[in-house]
């Protein structure tokens, strides 16, 4: 079955529902049973029974069912949040005494998760350069996981997947992969040979800024490990998230191959633009490792970075920024609206880490929504010209 057919079709049973189109959102905490043999019996495989929302929710499971298919895995645990579904599935994988690898591009906050409280839980993560194909110099005998984010959300720095993941299972240790750029849609980490995969289901899933969502895709039996630690977190995801959640992802490839192509056209039209350095977009032939991004991904979302030329000052950037109309000054990423933020920070950390990754206080992240392409070529055109006449 097609992708778009499965996001429409998969995990859904109207009989279940009064032949209503949409399931409903089960606003319920509680479960309850006619009978206490029903209630002893909850536990039984054959039992399509709810017990309380923490646990499962029939709203809740369509949104997991569809999300299973489309990631070619056994089962998805939704999550109230990206972090909800990246420190499950850590927790879920490590022990006091374990060594982690992750890729020094990760998100920021997985970064400091790991730095900080997964550190004061005894397990120690050493970060490798994004570049790395051989994973070798960092592995330890006790390394147990490796945790990639290809393409990363800042220098979109790409992993190979498929090499990394099997040099990690030949050591014994176990993958992990942020999707959340790419989608399901556009890379299939679990058939390249990742263990388990995450998402920011808040992006290009839900397409709309309007809720907060995780998902963590696995085969068994890693899924019922994470499953375990997912409830005992108690950041499992709520029913009418998941309502809205559903709501975006019927919508998905529709939405996503209008951010690539309005992406795709604002992005070339950058890379000419005489103020404009460098373009980090995987979908461009210019980028570092593109043609492994062709291997393994199968499309391009709308996230990108740029850098402008020459060298701005603060007023300068500020004038840049704050003369777009159509992009509004926001972190997140992948709802219908244009979005841009400035990468320079004042955190001695992250400074040393762009660095690494090769990005500048002259770097800033668009998000490309969407608007008409040229409407957004047209704000970027005039924005860029108060920036050449302030630099003149
Ligand atoms: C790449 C990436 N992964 C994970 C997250 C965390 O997701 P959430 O904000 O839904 O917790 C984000 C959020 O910006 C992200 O950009």
């Amino acid at each position: 079955m097609h992708v778009s057919t499965s996001i429409l079709h998969a995990g859904e049973d109207r009989e279940e529902y009064a032949g209503a189109v949409n399931p409903p959102i089960y606003h319920a905490s509680l479960f309850t049973f006619p009978s206490m043999q029903a209630f002893l019996d909850r536990h039984q495989p054959s039992e399509k029974r709810y017990t309380y929302s923490r646990d499962a929710n029939p709203t809740v499971r369509v949104l997991e069912q569809k999300m299973a298919r489309l990631e070619n895995a056994d089962g998805c645990v939704a999550t109230a949040s990206g972090m909800g579904a990246i420190t499950a599935a850590i927790l879920s994988m490590l022990n006091a005494g374990d060594h982690a690898l992750a890729v020094d591009s990760c998100y920021g906050p997985t970064r400091r998760f790991l730095d900080t409280m997964a550190r004061r839980w005894g397990i120690e993560t050493t970060f490798f350069p994004p570049t790395a194909d051989d994973l070798s110099p960092w592995l330890r005998p006790n390394t147990r996981l490796v945790y990639l984010e290809s393409p990363g959300s800042h220098s979109f720095h790409l992993q190979d997947l498929a090499r990394l993941s099997a040099q990690a299972r030949a050591h014994g240790a176990v993958t992990i992969a942020d999707n959340s750029w790419a989608t399901p849609l556009y890379q299939q980490p679990h058939q390249l040979g990742v263990d388990i995969v995450v998402h920011s289901g808040t992006k290009y899933i839900a397409g709309h800024s309007d809720l907060l969502l995780g998902l963590i895709t696995a085969n068994e039996p890693l899924l019922a490990q994470i499953r375990t630690v997912a409830i005992a977190l108690g950041a499992t995801l709520g029913p009418a998230e998941a309502y809205l959640a559903l709501r975006g992802l019927r919508t998905l490839p529709l939405r996503l191959r209008q951010h690539e192509a309005h992406a795709q056209s604002v992005a070339r039209w950058l890379e000419d633009h005489p103020k404009i350095k460098r373009v980090l977009y995987p979908g461009l032939p210019s980028f570092p490792r593109y043609e492994l991004g062709r291997r393994q991904m199968s499309g391009y979302s709308s996230l990108f970075s740029i850098e402008l030329q020459p060298p701005a000052t603060p007023q300068q950037r500020h004038r840049f920024v704050d003369s777009l109309n159509l992009f509004s000054i926001g972190v997140s990423w992948g709802g219908y609206e244009s979005l841009i933020i400035p990468l320079l920070t004042p955190d001695a950390d992250v400074r040393a880490l762009h660095g690494r990754l090769g990005l500048n206080d002259d770097c800033f992240r668009l998000c490309i929504g969407l608007e008409d392409a040229e409407d957004l070529i047209a704000d970027l055109a005039q924005a860029l010209t108060l920036y050449e006449t302030s630099v003149a």
